[in-house]
C-alpha cells in the first residue's frame, strides 16, 4: 500500500471505481450469465484501468483485475498439504440406493419418523479446487491431488474470471472455499476444434480438458482456454452457518460463483423427484454434469454423522444412468501393455454418445469376450457411465450369419512372439521384454505425470522415437538432443482426426528436450515408480526412496530387509529383487545414472529411527502466535506425528491456538486432550 500515495487523489478514486466496475461486470458475465454492457464497453473499462495503472504504477496491486494473467510460464507447481482432507463422495445409482442413504442418515440422526432436510446440487464434472482467501484476498488455489496433498495452481486459478480475486463483505480472516473448476461445453468444443487443426490429440471430455488445462504451466494458455468454476463448501474458524443453504447463499453474497440450480428438499422423496428431472434436463446446461449431490442441510447434524476415511456420511452423489447406444463392432483388436499383458478392445463404427464420438471401447479380457460371445460384425450395445472409457454391454442378437466366436490371437501383434498364459491367470502375456509395443507403453509410463513428468513426451512422439529406432529404453531418452527432437517427424495420433499429417516437431521438440533435462532432477521416488517394476506403485516407490535413500541401496537390499519396512509386503519385495537380479536392468540403471538422472531421495530423512512422536495424531485449530499452521504441521510431521484435519476418538491431542472454535468443543465432548500454544511448543522442543 505504501506506493499508493504517489498517485493523485482523483486517480486513486477512479482506480478504485474502475476495479469495482470491472469486477461487477465480470460477475454479471461470468457468474450470472447476464451481462449489463456489451463486450466492447467492458473492454473500454479494462483499457482505461490499464492506462491509469500504466500512468501510475503505484496503483497496481496483485488484486487488480488487470493482474489476472501472469506474464510467463512457471517451472513447476509446488505441493500443498490440505489441512482438512479433500474427501470424495459415495455414489447412489438408483432410487433404492438414495432411500438407503436417507435411512442411514435418519438412523444416525436418531430420527425414526420425520424427514431430513437436504440440499441437492448439480454434480459438476470438473476437478475439485481449494481456494484460500485471507483478508478477503485470493491467496492460493490448490488442486485436490490425492486428497491429502495437492498442487499449488494459484497462477492458473487467477485467470478464471468467475473466481473473484477479492471478496466483497465476507470473512476477514483466513478461509478456504472449495468447489469445482470446469470447462464449459462451448470452450471444450472450441479447444478440440483448435487441437484438431493443430494436429494434436483431442480431449476425450470436458473433465479431462479442464484437468489438463489446470495443470498447464503457462497461465496465458490457461486464460485462453476459458475455464470456469462453482463453489460449494466453506472451511472457516471465524464464520459458520447453521445450514448448508445459508453457506451457499453467503458464498454467492461474497461474490463467489455458486451453481444456481441448487434446491432445498424436504425428505428423500423430493430428492428422488429432482434427480429424475435432471436426468433429462441436464442436456440444457452449458456445462457437463454427471449427477446430483445430495447433502444434509443441517450442519450440526453433519458433524454428528461424520465421515469415513474416504467420504462424508452426510452426502452422496446420485449418478445419472449410463447413456447407451448401439453401433457396429467392426473388429476386436488387442493391445499390449507395458507388462506384456495383452488385452482385447472393440473397434467400433463411430457413434456419438453423451457428448463425444466413440470409436473404441474396452473389452477387459478374453474371458469377458467369450462370456458375452462378442463377434466381429455384431451390432453391440455400448454404454458410457461416469467413466471416460465406454464399454460394450452385449451383442444385439442374432449374430450376423457366418460369424464365429472370437479367439485370442496366438502371437503378439507387435513382435510375433507366442503369447503365454499362467494357469491361474486370465491375462495373456507377451513375454518378450524387447517387444516394441511393451517398450512404447513402458516409455509412456516413465514419462507420465506421476513418474518422471516429461510433458510433451506423449504417444505419437514415443511411437516415432521407437519406430525410427532412436529409443529402445528409458536411458536412450536422455541421449536425445534438442536439435534432433526439433527435426523429428511425427504423425499426431488421433483416430477421430482425418487431418493428422506427418510434421516436424519444431519448437515442441526443444521443449521436450528441456523437460527431459528438468526430469533428471526429480526425486528418486518418481524414478523408481517410472521404472515400472511390477507391483511397485507410487506409494511403495515413495516408501522405498525415503527408507533406503539411493537406488543402489534398494537394488542391493535382500528381500527380507525390504520386507522389514512397514508397507512393503512380500510381493513388492520379491518383485524388486527380480528386477535387481536382471543384469539388463542393472545396466539400464547405470546408464540412467551416467546420463545425470538423480538417484537419491530428496525427501526428509525417515530412514533412521521413527520420530519421537510416531504413532500419534494431532489436530491443530485456532491461531498460533508463534508460527503458522503450516509450520506447526511441518514441525509435528518432522517428529513423526500425523496431523489430521478433524478431531476423532483416535486423536492424541488437539492443539488449540487463540479463538479455537468447534474443534475444541468436539475434543471436549470426546475427552481428547487439549494443548495450548505453550504446551505445544514444549512438546515439539522437548521431543
Ligand atoms: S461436495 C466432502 N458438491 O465430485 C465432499 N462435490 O465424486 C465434498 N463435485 O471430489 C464434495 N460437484 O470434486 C460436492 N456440488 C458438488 C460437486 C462435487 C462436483 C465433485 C468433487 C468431489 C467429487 C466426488
Amino acid at each position: 500500500m505504501s506506493a499508493i500515495p504517489s498517485a493523485p487523489a482523483d486517480a486513486i478514486a477512479r482506480h478504485r471505481e474502475l476495479c469495482d466496475l470491472v469486477r461487477h461486470h465480470e460477475e454479471r458475465y461470468y457468474i450470472l450469465d447476464d451481462p449489463e454492457i456489451s463486450d466492447a464497453e467492458f473492454d473500454r473499462l479494462l483499457h482505461e484501468l490499464e492506462r491509469l495503472e500504466a500512468a501510475h504504477p503505484g496503483l497496481v496491486t496483485p488484486h487488480s483485475p488487470t493482474q489476472r494473467v501472469a506474464g510467463r510460464p512457471i517451472d513447476r507447481f509446488e505441493s500443498v498439504d490440505h489441512m482438512v482432507p479433500m474427501l470424495s463422495l459415495d455414489n447412489a445409482y438408483s432410487e433404492d440406493e438414495l432411500r438407503a442413504f436417507d435411512e442411514r442418515v435418519r438412523k444416525g440422526a436418531d430420527l425414526r419418523n420425520g424427514s431430513v432436510s437436504y440440499v441437492a446440487e448439480l454434480k459438476i464434472d470438473g476437478l475439485s479446487i481449494a481456494l484460500t482467501y485471507d483478508g478477503g484476498r485470493l491467496i492460493r488455489g490448490a488442486t485436490r491431488g490425492n486428497g491429502t496433498t495437492g498442487e499449488d495452481v494459484t497462477v492458473n486459478v487467477r485467470t478464471i474470471r468467475a473466481i473473484p480475486l477479492t471478496l466483497h463483505g465476507g470473512p476477514v480472516g483466513r478461509v478456504e472455499v472449495r468447489g469445482e473448476v470446469y470447462l464449459p461445453r462451448a470452450s471444450f468444443e472450441r479447444a478440440n476444434r483448435e487441437r484438431e487443426e493443430a494436429g494434436l490429440p483431442l480431449f476425450a471430455n470436458p473433465r479431462n480438458a479442464a484437468a489438463g488445462t489446470m495443470r498447464n504451466l503457462d497461465p496465458a494458455l490457461v486464460d485462453r482456454r476459458g475455464l470456469s468454476a462453482f463453489t460449494y463448501q466453506l472451511l472457516s474458524e471465524e464464520t459458520s452457518f447453521a445450514h448448508h443453504a445459508d453457506t451457499l447463499a453467503a458464498l454467492r453474497g461474497w461474490g463467489l460463483p455458486v451453481e444456481p440450480h441448487w434446491r432445498r428438499c424436504e425428505g428423500i422423496g423430493a430428492v428422488v423427484a429432482l434427480c429424475a428431472e435432471w436426468a433429462d434436463a441436464r442436456r440444457t446446461l452449458q456445462f457437463e454434469t454427471d449427477g446430483v449431490v445430495i447433502k444434509v442441510d443441517d450442519l450440526a447434524l453433519r458433524e454428528r454423522l461424520g465421515s469415513t476415511a474416504k467420504f462424508p456420511r452426510w452426502a452422496t452423489a446420485f449418478k445419472f444412468p449410463a447413456e447407451q447406444a448401439t453401433t457396429a463392432l467392426k473388429a476386436i483388436a488387442v493391445n499390449v501393455g507395458r507388462t506384456g499383458a495383452v488385452t482385447p478392445y472393440a473397434v467400433l463404427e463411430p457413434v456419438f454418445l453423451a457428448g463425444s464420438t466413440i470409436s473404441m471401447a474396452t473389452l477387459h479380457n478374453a474371458e469377458d469376450v467369450a462370456r458375452k460371445d462378442l463377434r466381429e460384425g455384431d451390432r453391440v450395445l455400448i454404454e458410457k457411465g461416469g467413466d471416460v472409457i465406454p464399454k460394450v454391454v452385449k451383442p444385439m442378437l442374432p449374430h450376423p450369419e457366418g460369424s464365429r466366436p472370437w479367439v485370442m490371437p496366438s502371437m503378439c501383434p507387435a513382435c510375433s512372439s507366442a503369447l503365454q498364459r499362467d494357469e491361474a491367470e486370465v491375462v495373456w502375456r507377451c513375454e518378450n521384454t524387447a517387444c516394441p509395443a511393451r517398450i512404447r507403453r513402458a516409455l509412456e509410463h516413465f514419462a507420465s505425470r506421476s513418474a518422471m513428468n516429461i510433458e510433451g513426451l506423449g504417444e505419437s512422439l514415443i511411437d516415432a522415437l521407437v519406430a525410427q529406432g532412436l529409443v529402445h529404453d528409458f536411458a536412450d531418452l536422455y541421449g536425445l538432443t534438442a536439435d534432433r527432437l526439433e527435426q523429428l517427424v511425427v504423425v499426431p495420433k488421433d483416430p477421430r482426426s482425418e487431418r493428422a499429417k506427418p510434421r516436424k516437431l519444431g519448437k515442441v521438440g526443444r521443449n521436450v528436450a528441456k523437460q527431459l533435462t528438468q526430469s533428471k532432477q526429480h526425486d528418486l521416488a518418481r524414478l523408481i515408480y517410472g521404472l515400472g517394476i511390477r507391483h511397485v506403485g507410487e506409494k511403495a516407490a515413495a516408501t522405498l526412496a525415503r527408507r533406503f535413500r539411493t537406488l543402489e541401496r534398494i537394488l542391493d537390499t535382500p528381500a527380507e530387509d525390504l520386507q522389514a519396512v512397514p508397507e512393503i509386503g512380500p510381493v513388492v519385495a520379491a518383485s524388486v529383487r527380480a528386477f535387481a537380479n536382471e543384469p539388463r536392468n542393472r545396466e539400464l540403471v547405470e546408464r540412467l545414472g551416467a546420463a545425470g538422472v538423480n538417484m537419491q531421495s530428496l525427501s526428509a530423512d525417515s530412514s533412521s529411527e521413527p520420530g519421537p512422536l510416531a504413532g500419534r495424531t494431532y489436530v491443530i485449530t485456532g491461531t498460533l502466535s508463534s508460527m503458522s499452521r503450516e509450520d506447526a504441521t511441518a514441525a509435528l510431521e518432522r517428529l513423526g506425528a500425523r496431523v489430521s484435519g478433524s478431531v476423532s476418538k483416535k486423536t492424541t491431542a488437539l492443539i488449540a491456538g487463540a479463538e479455537a472454535g468447534s474443534k475444541l468443543e468436539k475434543a471436549r465432548q470426546l475427552g481428547v486432550e487439549t494443548l495450548d500454544e505453550s504446551a505445544f511448543l514444549d512438546l515439539i522442543l522437548r521431543a
